[in-house]
């Protein structure tokens, strides 16, 4: 520890106690670098508050000090957002130990889970009292709600129930100066006055602290019907999916495209995944159906549609999943290929979006441009097609000089995120800003919105300790 380190700790120390601050290099260590290993920062300290009081009083600390704090929840984040900078001068903020489910109000369909809860655990607690929390990621296991919220995550059932934004009904925060702003409304409707609230959804932790939510709940899901069909080219997977809207009464929880390769990368790196069809095809996508009602028939409606697709051509082949077994291995396809891709080797990651009407122009162009200019690249282009969110990733081919591939990096995100804005989409649908994308904010954000947002900053964190650096570039 420096000098000013230590000097800073002590009264660290007083607020959070013995258990409560980690100094040793080892200890702070797994807090310094994000899951991507994009970074590696270095950090004063690392403060594990168990209460909201201590987190008001570690920032109204950190206010007067001007120490900049960078909130950290479960580290899944793929931007970087939640790493300290290089300097040392800054402190990390766990809300790990902030991990407790308030309270559930079944007859109100919300409950109030503090920002250090794991989204699994707030799943299981909904699914106690009968009900569900439909937020749904890969990460779930570990990912955290306060990184959930401070992201506006997505992941696999927006489709149905929108981001982790639509589903909060209050948020409780505390300010940068350490002024606790109340407000876990278990409210479905509050008019009054501006929604202060929703600007510390997606904000990163630049604005405040988010640590606790009140969330909305939904009716438990019983019955569940899950297929993987083959599509012979993504115009047909978005016609599919519109088909099993109407035909379900627009019951598709989820709907996720996969390419052939995502196929190929699981089955090679990741144990237990196994081809889902008798030969290959170009795309699939995994369709999930799902109704609170147990004896509803969804399995005979995705059944139905996908045979009268199946005659026209629309669909190629497809597996319906007949037991639980079976749809765990079709979600274990989809959900390992960020990971078999990282396996893989190295790989360029592009979080888009674009209208779903638009989508399918766009994978034509995108794909084109990446044959044409990254001979050494394959793509890898998988998602969540309801929601016009693709993964655009590239993957080095096999045989490709690691450096020389990683080294186009820049041109490659630059013509994918030119063309992204050429169809009104967003360079960052589900993934958020971080440290990654803070100039490609700059760049396709309108100097209009960039000037309010930098407003906000200033007036909620004057002083610019709020997670310096991410989201917009220090002033
Ligand atoms: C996913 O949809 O699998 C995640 O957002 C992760 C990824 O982009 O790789
Ligand atoms: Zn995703």
């Amino acid at each position: 520890m420096t000098p000013a380190a230590a000097d800073f700790s002590e009264p660290l120390r007083e607020i959070l106690g013995a258990d409560g601050l980690l100094t040793a290099a080892a200890d702070c260590a797994p807090f310094l670098t994000d899951h991507r290993r994009l970074y590696q920062g270095a950090a004063l300290a690392v403060a594990l508050p168990h209460s909201v009081a201590q987190v008001s009083q570690l920032l109204s600390l950190c206010h007067s000090q001007r120490v900049g704090v960078v909130p950290h929840g479960g580290n899944t984040g793929y931007c970087g957002g939640a790493t300290a900078d290089e300097s040392g001068r800054q402190l990390v903020l766990s809300l790990r130990r902030l991990n407790r489910i308030r309270s559930l109000e079944a007859a109100n369909y919300s409950l109030v889970a503090e920002a250090g809860c794991v989204l699994a655990q707030v799943q299981r607690a909904a699914d106690e009292a009968d009900r569900c929390f439909p937020l749904s990621l890969g990460s779930e296991g570990s990912c955290q709600i306060g990184g959930n919220l401070s992201t506006n995550a997505g992941g696999v059932s927006v489709l149905r129930y929108g981001m982790m934004r639509d589903l909060v009904l209050g948020l409780e925060v505390v300010l940068a100066d350490g002024r606790v702003l109340p407000g876990l409304s278990a409210l479905r409707k509050d008019n009054t006055g501006y929604d202060v609230r929703s600007l510390f959804l997606g904000a990163e932790g630049t604005l405040g602290v988010i640590t606790a939510a009140s969330l909305r709940l939904f009716p438990k899901i019983r019955a569940r019907a899950t297929a993987l069909a083959a599509v012979p080219e993504v115009r047909a997977a978005v016609e599919l999916l519109a088909r099993l809207r109407e035909a379900s009464s627009d019951r598709v929880s989820s709907f996720e495209l996969i390419p052939r390769i995502g196929i190929e990368l699981t089955t090679r790196h990741i144990a237990g995944v196994s081809e889902p069809l008798d030969r290959p095809y170009p795309w699939y996508v995994l369709c999930e159906l799902g109704a609170s009602r147990a004896a509803e028939a969804l399995d005979v409606v995705l059944e139905e549609t996908l045979g009268s697709a199946l005659t026209e051509g629309l669909v190629l082949d497809a597996a319906v999943a007949r037991s639980e077994r079976q749809r765990a291995a079709l979600w274990k396809l989809r959900e390992s290929i960020p990971e078999a891709q990282r396996l893989e080797g190295a790989g360029l990651k592009h979080d888009v979006s674009v209208p779903v009407g638009a989508l399918a122009e766009f994978v034509t162009r995108a794909s084109q441009w990446v044959s044409v200019n990254v001979p050494d690249g394959l793509l890898v282009a998988y998602g969540h097609v309801g929601d016009g969110n693709l993964h655009f990733n590239v993957s080095a081919a096999p045989g490709a000089q690691r450096e020389r591939f990683l080294a186009r990096e820049e041109p490659v995100r630059r013509a994918i995120h030119d063309l992204v804005s050429e169809f009104g989409g967003s360079f960052s649908a589900e993934h958020g800003i971080g440290r990654l994308k803070v100039g490609e904010l700059e760049r396709y954000t309108s100097p209009v919105e960039l000037a309010l947002m930098r407003a906000v900053k200033r007036a909620f964190d004057p002083h610019g300790i709020m997670n310096p650096g991410k989201v917009l570039r220090e002033q």
